[in-house]
């Protein structure tokens, strides 16, 4: 097996189910002397039909199993068509990708084992059939990434820690890696750190609510809260904020992972409640819920990593990383600690975690374990993934 460099395209698609997300790597050696290099990054975005079929499957809506079987292998096309479209943007031939990892749309995420039938099971579901994805590019697909650290009995998540480890590890500053997507999640990275000194978890959501409320009130006209515009017309409630914060989520201690099936529309739900008592106007709402984005993180912090471990930098990636309300929140709240958008550390925004599933895949080719048992609870070190062979040229 050849550690010289390859090309390999990560994909993903997060629990905003906004559309996928392509990264093309160049990657090298094996860790701790692993390279890897971000030559590009693009993204798609779903039809709205289809968007608003996988949120009703991910709200737990009913679904068949001959529906299920249909929308694995309509998105395993359109992770196809993402691929592709990416090589054609970048002007790199699919012959010359060597490796794709694709992390599909997750549809259900169980971390923790709850009864089913009578005994406590755990269990993750994400689709994009990676079959599909490796005989319409040509090129040999690793998908499915969560289920073997869940077997180890971890829950599955997260696995862009390992990625952050490589990425971010520095011999001096602690550092916390920030996620903003539907969810937020964070890695914990001290000076100097072992892989088994990692720590990371969800902290909450960051987000699912905000984009949720925004398109309620919008009637689903807009999808997001673009550059906060709203969330900085409202006023702030502190007594609704208050109740925000006795989510019973924020206090358990981690390993701990979460998605739609907490932060959903049931939660929606109890928020808009909790906003006609405290008679909050929309606004106020987005408000609350764009400074509980933020704050919720800085619990996190407080209550679980920064009794412990001195952090210089905090590096923020994901969508919410260009809600300035956010990030001016997590700043004020941060005083001791440098608040960076990750392209500061040369990864755009948008591609961290898509560049994640790149060095994952490319991991999981050379049978290596990329689970870090210290974040997800499994009880060891696991090859993650499975592959999907491109058929012979
Ligand atoms: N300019 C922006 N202003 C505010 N929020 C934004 C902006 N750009 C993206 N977002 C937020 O980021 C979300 C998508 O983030 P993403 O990292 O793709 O999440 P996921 O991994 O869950 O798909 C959008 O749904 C939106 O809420
Ligand atoms: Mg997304």
């Amino acid at each position: 097996m050849s550690e010289k460099p390859i090309l390999v395209l990560g994909m993903m698609s997060g629990t905003s189910a906004d559309g996928i997300d392509v990264a093309l790597a160049r990657i090298s050696g094996a860790p701790p002397n692993l390279n890897a290099k971000l030559l590009g990054h693009t993204s798609g975005k779903f039809p709205p039909a289809l968007r608003r079929e996988i949120l009703r499957v991910a709200e737990q809506q009913p679904i068949s199993a001959g529906e299920l079987s249909q929308l694995n292998f309509r998105l395993g096309e359109r992770f196809a068509d993402a691929a592709l479209s990416a090589c054609r943007q970048f002007r790199v031939l699919p012959s010359r990708v060597a490796l794709i990892g694709s992390h599909g749309q997750t549809i259900f995420h169980q971390g923790r084992p709850v009864p089913y039938f009578s005994s406590p099971t755990a269990s993750t579901l994400q689709i994009g059939e990676p079959s599909v994805i490796a005989a319409r590019t040509g090129i040999t697909t690793v998908g499915d990434f969560r289920p073997a650290d869940i077997a180890l009995d971890g829950q599955g998540a997260p696995l862009v820690p390992y990625a952050d480890y490589l990425l971010y590890r520095h011999a001096k500053l602690g550092r916390v890696s920030l996620n903003l997507g539907g969810i937020a999640n964070i890695t914990v990275i001290p000076a100097g750190a072992e892989p088994e000194g990692i720590v990371a978890f969800d902290t909450g959501p960051a987000n699912m609510l905000i984009d949720a409320l925004v398109a309620h009130f919008t009637r689903g006209r807009r999808r997001f809260d673009e550059n906060a515009h709203l969330a900085l017309q409202g006023r702030g409630i502190p007594a609704l904020l208050n109740e925000l914060f006795r989510d019973p989520y924020l206090k358990l201690p981690p390993p701990k992972s979460t998605g739609r099936e907490y932060y959903g529309r049931a939660y929606l739900k109890k928020v808009l409640a909790l906003g006609r008592r405290h008679r909050a106007k929309p606004n106020d709402l987005i408000r609350a819920a764009t400074i509980f984005a933020a704050l919720s993180v800085v619990d996190a912090l407080d209550r679980f990593v920064l009794p412990k471990t001195k952090i210089h930098q905090l590096i923020v990636s994901g969508g919410g990383a260009y809600n300035p309300l956010i990030l001016a929140q997590l700043s004020a709240a941060l005083p001791r600690i440098e608040v960076l958008p990750s392209s500061r550390l040369g990864i755009p925004e948008e591609a961290k975690e898509a560049f994640a599933f790149a060095l994952l895949a490319y991991e999981s080719f050379h049978r290596r374990p990329a689970n870090l048992p210290s974040a997800t609870g499994a009880h060891g070190p696991t090859i993650l993934g499975k592959i999907s062979y491109a058929p012979p040229r």
